[in-house]
């Protein structure tokens, strides 16, 4: 993970960086450090945010520089840990996001050769080879040291000695370059620089950049020049500030309506209309870590039931230590980030082993766009909050939308089914509206739980994956333990654990699994746990099993777990919220995780 940030021109850098940073923090928050140059070079870093490294941070003068936000890897948050990282002498500075495998190597033949490492972190390495191999050009410095690593990075590096100059290279980690009139940007995502430029370059895997404040200049990792064009990135920066909310996260969560519909209305869901991947596969993989492997899984209901296409769900993380004997499936990886380095991992396994991929992703102009064979576009806008939300939603309209087409060019699904079914989806941004408004009541049950100390989530066929991405929401924010579970299994084990003193959260909406629900939760009532339940509009009998009830307006089965996600949110958020939580930056998390 981690964030870096470039920057060559005619502003004062130390502003530029820092702002850029600002909007990088999602990517690691354990230190944060910068390096501007101005004939001499001034390095200041510290573990700690962004906030802190600002309240800390002195007057640096100067029109070139570099700056990072780590998310710690090789070595604990601490300041002699935190990039920018310098060489022997205090005239190259460098930062790093990715991991360099053979660190342990390299650093033992650079220390032989007596230079001194200050940190424990794996990118120190490169910046004593860039000492090493310095020879007077920072690019021919690091096209030797590039030669040496293994791993993955996006790096930016810079030299006291050659004033205006930065130096950037990328394998595997993202990095986009900005250009500007008379000035020119590095980051490793493009909101950090979107102020400044809409014209981007984003770098491809064995490229290095250098940037002088008026020239581009791309090459291949043997010397060749290559030629890109730029594009324009229609993003906004709107996504980037809170607009009154108290954190991102809810702001995002009271985005999801509009987020439905922008995705709906982007996924060409007229019945007759194609898509450019097989519509009729076999047999269909999904595969994705986390929030989206969540979503993945609830996809896995739709495709089985509208197109009738046995689906597996793997973690991204898993699929390529597998030997996959599936014949002739379509590989649908989901990713908000479309930089999840397990993810694109995952899809480069499966392309070698001859599958045809289809990438879900939030992020235009991402790695995975490129990965993938094909690509749906969730358009869910910039989600900042480090916990999915609006991402995730839209994720799953995707996979409904996908699973509509395919039963209808598999003909299990009649046109006038799909239309009845996309009429309906039009509703949600509606039905989502009438959840949010229930936030008050939902705050009110974060209160009841928000004292405990572990949790469960129930919930069966499509509500179960809701019932996993509730948990893992709960305790991503708030810190406390939770568990998702089908109902049917807690029988088996884990409810030696609940007792009055685990709440048990239970989706139980009015589809076939109802009648099994109210049972489970009975089973948890009867050993004291205390019920808050997820019901359809009008179910009276369900306030008869459970202590709490919290409605969803009457929707097809298959759409609830759009509205049962966003119920848990809430109530995440809210528990969270009311321990005091650090919400939008849980602690140990990032938001695009680029480490294996
Ligand atoms: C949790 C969360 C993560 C991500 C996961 C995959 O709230 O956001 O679990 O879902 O890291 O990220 P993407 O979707 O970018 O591949």
């Amino acid at each position: 993970m981690c964030g870096i940030i470039g920057y060559t021109g005619n502003r004062q850098a130390r502003d530029v960086i820092l702002a850029g940073l600002r909007r990088l923090e999602y990517r690691g928050y354990d230190s944060a450090g910068i390096a501007i140059g101005n004939g001499s070079l001034n390095v200041f870093k510290d573990k700690g945010d962004l906030d802190h490294l600002v309240k800390i941070i002195p007057e640096m003068r100067g029109k070139f520089g570099i700056g990072h936000t780590r998310w710690a890897t090789h070595g604990k948050p601490m300041k002699n840990n935190s990039h920018p990282m310098v060489d022997c002498n205090g005239e190259i500075a460098l930062v790093h996001n990715g991991i360099i495998e053979n660190n342990v190597s390299l650093r033992e033949e650079l220390m032989k050769k007596g230079h001194v490492f200050r940190s424990e972190t794996d990118t120190e390495v490169v910046v004593h080879l860039l000492e090493e191999y310095y020879d007077g050009d920072l690019e021919v410095a690091m096209r030797k040291t590039l030669a040496r690593l293994q791993g993955s990075y996006a790096v930016a590096a810079m030299h006291q000695k050659e004033n205006g100059k930065i130096v950037g290279a990328r394998n595997i980690s993202p990095l986009v370059v900005g250009l500007g009139k008379r000035e020119n940007f590095l980051a490793s995502d493009v909101p950090a620089i979107l102020e400044y430029t809409d014209r981007m370059i984003y770098l491809l895997d064995g490229e290095i950049i250098t940037l002088t404040k008026d020239t581009v200049r791309i090459t291949d990792f043997k010397g060749k020049s290559i030629k890109r064009n730029w594009q324009k990135v229609e993003m906004t920066l709107e996504g980037a500030e809170k607009g009154g909310y108290e954190h991102f996260m809810l702001k995002e969560i009271f985005e999801q309506p509009n987020s439905i519909r922008d995705t709906i209305l982007g996924s060409n869901l007229n019945a007759e209309s194609g898509y450019s991947f097989d519509l009729k596969p076999d047999t269909v993989k999904i595969i994705a870590c986390g929030t989206s492997y969540h979503a993945g899984y609830v996809g896995k209901y739709m495709m089985e039931e509208l197109a009738r296409t046995p689906t597996t769900v793997e973690l991204a993380s898993e699929y390529r230590f597998s030997s996959d004997t599936s014949q002739a499936p379509l590989i649908i990886g989901i990713s908000q980030s479309g930089e999840t380095t397990d993810t694109l991992s995952a899809i480069k396994t499966a392309k070698k082993r001859g599958f045809s991929t289809l990438g879900i992703v939030n992020i235009v102009g991402s790695t995975m766009t490129r990965e993938a064979d094909s690509v749906f576009y969730t358009r869910a806008g910039l989600e900042v909050g480090v916990a999915a939300t609006k991402t995730y939603i839209t994720q799953l309209i995707a996979m409904l939308s996908i699973s509509i087409k395919m039963g209808v060019a598999k003909e299990h699904l009649g046109i006038d089914d799909a239309r009845y079914l996309t009429q309906e989806m039009r509703k949600l941004p509606k039905h989502v509206r009438s959840v949010l408004d229930q936030s008050d009541a939902i705050f009110d049950l974060a209160q009841e739980i928000s004292g405990a100390r572990s949790m469960f989530f129930l919930g069966r066929n499509m509500n179960f994956p809701v019932a996993l991405e509730g948990a893992l929401k709960m305790k991503e924010i708030s810190y406390i333990h939770a568990e998702g579970y089908p109902g049917g299994e807690l029988k088996h084990g884990p409810l030696a654990l609940v007792t009055e003193e685990t709440p048990v959260i239970a989706i139980a909406v009015k589809d076939q699994t109802y009648e099994k629900m109210l049972g489970n939760i009975g089973e948890v009532s009867a050993r004291g746990a205390m019920v808050i339940a997820i019901g359809t509009e009008g179910d009276r009998e369900l306030e008869k099993y459970a202590d709490h009830v919290i409605y969803i307006p009457e929707v097809p089965p298959l759409f609830t777990p759009i509205l049962t996600s966003v119920v848990l949110q809430l109530l995440a958020y809210h528990t969270a919220n009311i321990l005091g939580c650090e919400i939008d930056k849980p602690r140990h998390l990032a938001k695009s995780v680029t480490v294996e």
